[in-house]
């Protein structure tokens, strides 16, 4: 029984009881997992969905990544730094290069199509023609199964197109053509109506959420309904990593201001999708499980969020004061933040 809120070092792929979960969270606070946060890596972070599938809590986004050899690149870098989910949509339209460098990865290094967590995504066009678009997807990324597909949106073809969608994902699963279904851009409303008529709840809502633009009315909503956060955008786009702030707590681990944003992301517990075409970039966005932000860290970037939305897609969010979050109670004893994911 994970939590969502959970920091990402006290989450390992396995069995865990909430006992064992509860004490790795209070090792970790007082620092004294040092031994087991070294073995923690970009391989072996995961968390358990609602559909009883595990995904690591870190991904590959190929926004933006065009449909040629630079993406597929990219998507090898990140397997051989030890990437093992890329989140990639019909919609970035890059879903054969994705296929490809999957293809060769699997043939030329041993790991298995069943150690790799690939997520697509149903592009707001599609939603009558969800059937059709899943198979088109499966085709193109040369896959039989996709671990995660999702709502991309709630698009503007209206509620009946969403849940006829919905439908033709919850077939997908029964035919084990997708393995966990969830949403994107979905506001609390928005989930509120799908749950209603839902035979296979959304295992996650991903949404964008960094210290800029935290979406926390949203996020502990989506939580609260057992449904995990998985964060787009988590270094902003790369829009405020000179921020002084940043910087500083940078400098103080030794870490980028990459790095501190993405560590962000995990400790509050979100599955964070860090994108990057570059491949000294993705080797450096994994490396976030030799650090822990402390509470002091935590309190400063807590206190950024102004409202910095990025993405066209999506709510608006709220980014008031009165919406911020006020501490770390992301962790496994984190009060409202804590799920069943079972
Ligand atoms: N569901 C949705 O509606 C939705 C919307 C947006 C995004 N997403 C997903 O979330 C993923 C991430 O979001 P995103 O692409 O918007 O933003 P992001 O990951 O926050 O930022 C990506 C940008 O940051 C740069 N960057 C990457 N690593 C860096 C580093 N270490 N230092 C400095 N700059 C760095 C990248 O440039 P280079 O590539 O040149 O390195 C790119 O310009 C997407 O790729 C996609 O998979 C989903």
């Amino acid at each position: 029984m994970p939590a969502q809120g959970a920091d990402a070092a006290g989450i390992a792929s396995g069995e865990i009881s909430v006992a064992d979960m509860k004490a790795r969270a209070a090792e970790k606070t007082t620092g004294a997992q040092a031994g087991e946060r070294r073995r923690s890596s970009v391989a072996t972070e995961k968390v358990k969905l609602n559909s009883g599938h595990y995904i690591p809590q870190v991904a590959l986004g190929v926004y933006k990544a065009p449909n040629d050899g630079t993406t597929e690149d990219a998507v090898k870098w990140a397997f051989e730094a030890g990437y093992r989910h890329v989140d990639s949509a019909a919609r970035y339209m890059n879903e054969e290069a994705v296929g490809r460098a999957i293809k060769e990865f699997v043939e030329k290094s041993g790991v298995k199509r069943e150690e790799l967590f690939i997520t697509s995504k149903l592009w707001d066009a599609d939603h009558e023609r969800a059937a059709e678009a899943i198979e088109d997807s499966l085709k193109k990324l040369q896959l039989d199964y996709i671990d995660l597909y999702l709502i991309h949106s709630p698009g503007n073809l209206g509620p009946d197109a969403r849940l006829k969608a919905w439908k033709d994902l919850e077939a997908a699963v029964d035919a084990g053509k997708i393995k966990s279904i969830g949403v994107s851009n979905f506001d609390v409303e928005e989930l509120d109506h799908l749950l209603a008529v839902a035979r296979i709840k959304p295992a996650v809502n991903q949404i964008e959420s960094h210290p800029f633009f935290q979406h926390e009315e949203l996020r502990e909503a989506t939580i609260a309904r057992g449904i995990h956060v998985q964060a787009y955008s988590p270094m902003a786009q790369g829009a405020a990593l000179e921020r002084e702030e940043i910087k500083a707590i940078a400098t103080k681990h030794g870490k980028s201001p990459a790095q501190v944003l993405l560590r962000w992301g995990l400790q509050i517990g979100n599955i964070i999708l860090p994108k990057s075409l570059t491949q000294s970039r993705i080797e450096a966005n994994a490396e976030l499980f030799d650090f822990t932000l402390d509470e002091d860290d935590m309190a400063i970037l807590n206190n950024l969020d102004e409202g910095m939305k990025m993405g066209k897609l999506g709510p608006a969010g709220t980014s008031a004061p009165g919406s911020r979050r006020s501490s770390n109670s992301g962790g496994v004893a984190g009060g409202k933040l804590q799920m069943t994911s079972s």
